[in-house]
């Protein structure tokens, strides 16, 4: 029915008002992206009014979204609604954890309810549609953006790409608590040289198909209603006019029939590519490469009526972008009402509602990681205990908020200050120590790098010397990942580090709280310390999740969805690297091998690491082959909860298919079970491995499967494992 009611309204548009549908204008107060130099207030309310306008982003709040909408559906020939777009990306108001620290959950439902919770709040803002999920794999913590993604593994990523997908859309489209998702951002953003924003990308057939690909597709499989292309070129051609990426793959082959829309100016960027002579030369790519929104360049709405009476762009390839547009705000109820995202009553009650702080801290507490625990530093005993905080970021109530935080209220989360005062049986002394941001060049948007030294490592070492535990919250700033925040070093931030070796050295008794959007290098920590907890940019209930994971009120379960390297020259450095033809072996004499002479291969926490406080012991790995009767290979294992605390472990199965015609990585990630193992009880758990987990694309993009010899890992994280092998 949607079908013929696309096809009756394009029957009666004219060439001008589709294009105006492919048009997409920012709002008139954020910005996020460079700010435009043409294209003013008074030119957009003109286009609006004269139908050129298919959808505006950054408009929010009901009275706002209806003032924009009414100008849409009252002053226009056709009255089209339009469809409002906002970076939604880790909650609206209420903010959950930034999705790289969620992904450390490998919780699937929990994802899904943050994203859930995310849409129902910004659906009562007015908003129909959400740039997310980033499902860009990226391997490189260099990236400021992997704050916003699903981790290093396309496997993983593309469960979670799935779950988010869901989240947002939920089972209906146009229920008033749902919001369109889009998977971002198609291609290969995530593979950025050096990890610098906005790189070039230039990788192989295989890593494309295998490792970027497969979250998008995920997506698809979710029922994605929209995408976003990239601002990278990828192997030469700049991804919004990537015919290859739109229509042979995206279209073509997956049968995609939601729409793109590109990335803020990035048709209007591929004359700086040097791909484009001009924005009409740039918009003749976009649009015939499968581009079919226009954010923020102005160039279709500038270009595209003439570049189709002038025979550059078909037509039919309008209608086919429009149509598409047309589709999702069929989908969204928007023609059945306009204003149905538009009811003040329901944003008073839904927007910042207190019972999604319960979401957002369960989801907070899922999301830690225990990186290191000896000598029994934690939990932390409940009383009689001197505990000294030492860190501008324990403090912080604005940076666990972390980056892409739009429309959440600054300075609303609650510090770890706040989180530990929870429990008072202790006796807490704070001291700042240092400013995050002192000494560090990055560009931290909206938080002003601090230029005077206000160090005060006295009082922290003082504060350290009477403790019997001291807390160190260390770290990023919120602002200091996201987009636009690359760091080529990617230690502790300014003076942190000195601090820590300076508090150290008068009390070795210390928990490291590490706040950050990124894997972070930190070897001599992660070498002296005896506790690490890893804390992402957790949202608004941070310090509850952390101080409940601390005090063992909450057993952490959190596994890394990145790998954690020990130096940047490491980077990339990911789990589910090739063998090479001279991989090291122990004991060798390293020199003519594939190595460092000056740092490890080894991560320093690999990808799927994560304690708790509960110890599981793996045996009894049995692998029941019966490929060739019935296409899979069964899995099981015994995982006992040897400890007294009741606890959930994240048990990973990874294979190695050890000759292919194409090479394949040492391990990848295959299956995981997210399992609540009671204290002494044991569980055993099964995995089935068919044709979609023993396959690979090979270079012409096909999934094959290959009879041979095939290594099996089963275990805690993909370093500490049991193996087995079988033959298909
Ligand atoms: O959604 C974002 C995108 O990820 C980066 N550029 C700006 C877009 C809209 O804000």
């Amino acid at each position: 029915a949607i079908t013929q009611k696309v096809d009756s309204l394009l029957a009666i548009m004219t060439l001008e008002e589709k294009v105006g549908q492919m048009n997409q204008y920012n709002g008139f107060w954020n910005v996020t992206g460079p700010t435009p130099q043409d294209g003013d207030a008074a030119d957009k309310y003109e286009h609006l009014r004269s139908g050129l306008v298919g959808s505006m982003l950054n408009v929010r709040g009901v009275e706002n979204v209806r003032a924009v909408q009414k100008i849409a559906v009252e002053e226009t020939r056709l009255g089209i609604p339009l469809i409002i777009g906002f970076d939604v990306i880790h909650g609206y108001e209420t903010m959950s954890p930034i999705p790289l620290a969620e992904s450390a959950s490998w919780d699937m439902e929990a994802i899904k309810r943050s994203a859930e919770v995310a849409a129902a709040e910004a659906a009562a803002a007015g908003i129909n549609w959400t740039f997310a999920p980033m499902v860009d794999i990226s391997r490189d913590a260099r990236w400021g953006r992997v704050m916003e993604g699903g981790g290093e593994d396309p496997y993983l990523g593309s469960m979670i790409a799935a779950a988010r997908v869901k989240g947002f859309q939920g089972d209906d489209l146009s229920a008033v608590n749902t919001i369109a998702a889009c998977a971002k951002h198609f291609a290969g953003y995530g593979f950025s040289e050096s990890g610098k924003d906005y790189n070039t990308v230039d990788v192989g057939t295989s890593t494309l198909y295998n490792q970027i690909f497969p979250p998008f597709q995920a997506s698809i499989d979710a029922g994605v209603r929209t995408f976003m292309n990239s601002f990278n070129e990828l192997n030469g051609v700049p991804a919004t006019g990537n015919a290859f990426l739109q229509r042979d793959i995206l279209k073509g082959e997956w049968k995609f029939d939601g729409f793109v829309v590109s990335d803020w100016g990035s048709i209007a960027e591929m004359i700086p590519h040097g791909y484009a002579k001009d924005n009409r030369e740039a918009a003749m790519h976009a649009a015939n490469a499968g581009s079919d929104m226009d954010m923020e360049s102005y160039a279709y709405v500038a270009e595209l009526v003439s570049l189709v009476e002038d025979g550059k762009v078909k037509e039919s390839l309008i209608d086919d972008a429009v149509g598409r547009i047309l589709r999702v705000k069929y989908e969204l109820g928007l023609f059945d009402d306009p204003y149905r995202y538009c009811d003040e009553t329901r944003e008073k009650e839904v927007i910042g509602n207190p019972a999604f702080q319960e979401d957002v801290l369960d989801m907070a507490k899922k999301s830690i990681v225990l990186l290191k625990n000896e000598g029994g530093i934690l939990p932390l005993k409940p009383s009689g205990q001197r505990i000294a905080v030492i860190g501008q970021l324990a403090a912080e109530n604005n940076s666990p908020l972390g980056s892409w935080r739009i429309a959440s209220k600054d300075s609303t989360a609650v510090s770890l200050l706040d989180g530990l005062a929870a429990y008072p049986g202790n006796q807490i002394t704070y001291a700042k120590g240092v400013d995050v941001t002192v000494g560090n060049t990055a560009f931290v948007f909206e938080t002003e790098i601090n230029e005077t030294d206000n160090s005060d490592f006295s009082s922290a070492i003082s504060a350290a010397r009477g403790a019997d535990v001291v807390i160190m919250a260390l770290g990023e700033h919120g602002f200091q990942s996201g987009e636009g925040r690359s760091r080529a070093e990617i230690g502790l931030p300014g003076l942190q580090q000195e601090l820590l070796e300076a508090v150290y050295a008068v009390n070795k008794n210390i928990v490291l709280v590490l706040h950050n959007g990124r894997p972070l290098t930190i070897p001599w920590a992660a070498e002296n310390l005896p506790a690490i907890v890893e804390a992402w940019q957790l949202g608004s209930q941070s310090g509850n999740a952390i101080a409940q994971v601390l005090y063992g009120d909450y057993n952490p379960s959190g596994k890394l969805p990145m790998s954690f390297p020990r130096s940047v020259g490491q980077v990339p450095i990911y789990y589910n690297h090739k063998n090479t033809g001279r991989p090291v072996s122990p004991g060798e004499n390293l020199v003519f091998w594939s190595h460092y002479n000056d740092e490890s291969n080894d991560p320093l926490y690999a990808f799927g690491h994560g304690l708790s406080y509960s110890s599981f012991d793996y045996a009894n790995l049995q692998v029941e082959n019966n490929y060739a009767s019935q296409g899979s290979i069964k899995v099981s294992v015994d995982v006992t909860n040897s400890s007294d605390v009741d606890g959930k472990e994240v048990v990973q199965l990874y294979i190695h298919d050890m000759h292919a015609s194409v090479t394949r990585p040492v391990m990848e990630l295959k299956g995981f079970d997210l399992s609540s193992i009671g204290a002494g009880e044991t569980k055993t758990v099964e995995f089935e491995l068919t044709d979609a987990e023993l396959g690979f694309y090979n270079n012409d993009g096909v999934w094959i499967v290959e009879p041979g010899m095939f290594k099996l890992f089963v275990g805690t994280s993909s370093t500490e494992t049991m193996s087995s092998q079988f033959e298909i």
